[in-house]
């Protein structure tokens, strides 16, 4: 049996905060002993450090199947670890896509030996190709829990309704319900947009995706949700109307949750001046008053969750013309300093938005983002606040670089991070 203690450190967890020292047990995963002057076999302090439940991120591409060029899981895993992630949901849109059992299954496999938990969403529609449903009984009898045909959005009112009947029938044997998740995006209008459609797209040359691209479809979604009583989630929101209509919703009692990137509350359309991919995204980066939305949304509580989009892509095709290269930017490893980096809000609802709310909306709220109390499962990160460190996008354990941040001085780094009560990060080098 071995036993850690991480002693001397700030706890903040949704209980509040408090000082003590936190004992994991290896062979059981679970945290044994929390209060003040602990031993055990091995002792690693923390004094001047944040013990946090371990965070979620509801939304990453790990690119396996079939694009192990730019990411693995093993490496996403790696990547995610470095970040202070202990559990993230791998996106569906592989080759082939996550939209069978075999597929899911080659996922939940290599997630086993990952430095985090690792689960797979179900695409809504097979082939992500909007038209036919995606066996998501079968799927989520092996466990998936959301469903998304993320990268695109699904366009069909009626089978957008369909597909909401009938996740909203299914039962889980865990009594965990399952949430549908969408990416907004309005096809017709976004067609041949490579970046924001605005006063920096016309300056530039390059096509546009307006943001009611997104806000049509932000609508309508809301509306079936009304109109069939299922829960639906925003994922990666970037506009001031969006945040507006899921505030409303949930003002009237809706049941929806919403998510936001850091790249979406830190960087504007501006970046694309000099026309570098790396500031490429879906959906785009949008304007300062839309940057200041997401903002408020985070802080008043309408956005619930930071996750990250990490969509990891080749040096290759990112050095491709802007209109060429394929959308999509680093996050895992940056998300924890540019969140606090950007953000004027308590600490503990930074963490609440990294951890425990987003835990909750992907129904892994019985593993991950659990309060740091003895007997709960030993998912945590140790955070050096003080810490200021350069982003490099060669440094980090993703096999890509695509880092939209490359060069910045931030402050804030992940120190420890503690997976089912194994040291899978040690002073912020992983351990395998
Ligand atoms: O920028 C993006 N990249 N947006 C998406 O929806 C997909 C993602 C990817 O898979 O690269």
């Amino acid at each position: 049996m071995t036993t850690t203690v991480f002693k001397g450190g700030r706890i903040i967890d949704q209980m509040g905060e408090r000082s003590g020292d936190v004992v994991v047990d290896d062979d059981t995963g679970a945290i044994s002993q929390v209060g003040p002057d602990l031993s055990a076999d091995r002792v690693i302090d923390v004094a001047g450090c944040v013990v946090a439940p371990g965070f979620v991120d509801l939304h990453v591409h790990l690119r396996q199947p079939g694009g192990e060029a730019s990411e693995t899981i093993e490496s996403g895993s790696r990547a995610a670890a470095r970040g202070g992630f202990t559990a993230v949901v791998a996106m569906p849109n592989t080759d082939p896509c996550m939209d069978s059992a075999a597929v899911i299954n080659e996922v939940l496999a290599h997630g086993r030996t990952a430095l985090c938990d690792v689960k797979p969403s179900g695409a809504i529609s097979i082939g992500r190709d909007g038209e036919t449903l995606a066996p998501m009984a079968e799927l989520a009898g092996l466990g998936v829990r959301m469903f998304t045909d993320d990268g695109t959005g699904v366009q069909d009112d009626l089978f957008m309704r369909r597909a909401l009947e009938y996740a909203g029938s299914l039962k889980s044997d865990d009594g965990v319900p399952f949430v549908l998740a969408q990416h907004c995006e309005v096809s017709a209008l976004s067609e041949g947009g490579v970046m924001h459609e605005g006063e920096w797209s016309s300056r530039l040359g390059l096509g546009g995706q307006p943001s009611e691209a997104e806000e049509l479809m932000v609508m309508r979604d809301i509306a079936l949700s009304r109109l069939t009583g299922v829960r639906v989630h925003f994922q990666h929101l970037s506009t001031a109307g969006s945040v507006a209509m899921v505030r409303a919703a949930k003002a009237g009692g809706l049941p929806v949750t919403a998510e936001a990137t850091p790249h979406h509350f830190s960087l504007t359309d501006a970046c694309c001046a000099d026309y570098d991919a790396n500031y490429k995204v879906h959906p785009p980066l949008r304007t300062a008053s839309d940057v200041a939305a997401i903002k408020v949304g985070l802080a008043d509580g309408t956005i619930d969750a930071i996750a990250t989009d990490h969509a990891p892509h080749t040096p290759d095709s990112k050095e491709r013309p802007f209109d060429q290269a394929p959308p999509g930017m680093l996050g895992l490893e940056t998300a924890l300093a540019v969140a606090l980096d950007e953000l004027d809000m308590p600490l503990t609802d930074v963490l609440a938005a990294l951890s425990w709310q987003p835990a909750a909306i992907a129904g892994l709220a019985h593993r991950h983002g659990r309060p740091v109390e003895d007997g709960n499962p030993a998912n945590l990160t140790v955070i050096d606040l003080d810490h200021s460190w350069e982003v490099s996008g060669v440094s980090m354990a993703s096999r890509s670089s695509n880092t939209p941040f490359e060069g910045r001085q931030l402050r804030g780094r992940v120190r420890h991070t503690v997976l089912d009560g194994e040291l899978v990060v040690e002073d912020g080098e992983a351990t395998r």
